[in-house]
């Protein structure tokens, strides 16, 4: 995968995240990166059983309490730190880790 550049680290709200989108189509990929506790975590932006995006809303990707990640749609929780799914349809299957990093405040999508 080629590098991306997704926003500025600040960008992500503590206790919040975003959602990106490139290209469409069969070729569409969609991303998240999360920021909690200063910490940024990146999936893949499809549920693990159906491939629903998680936030129904845009760029809600926290449940209530914001101590998991919600799919809005099918009400599976998942683990901040791994995606891995504690609770739901999609219960014992992970999120797919996407490979982020943070160079001089960017935050760059991709090896
Ligand atoms: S895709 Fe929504 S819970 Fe599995």
């Amino acid at each position: 995968m080629t590098q991306r550049r997704l926003c500025r680290f600040e960008e992500i709200p503590e206790g919040g995240g975003r959602g990106f989108r490139f290209a469409s189509g069969p070729d569409l990929a969609a991303f998240f990166v999360v920021k909690r506790a200063g910490a940024l975590y990146a999936y893949v932006n499809s549920g693990p059983h159906l491939g629903t995006p998680l936030d129904f809303l845009p760029d809600r990707f926290f449940d209530r309490d914001g101590r998991h990640l919600l799919c809005s749609t099918h009400g599976a929780r998942f683990r901040i730190e791994d995606g891995y799914c504690v609770e739901g349809p999609c219960a014992g299957k992970s999120l797919r880790p996407a490979l982020i990093r943070v160079d001089a405040g960017d935050i760059l999508l991709g090896d």
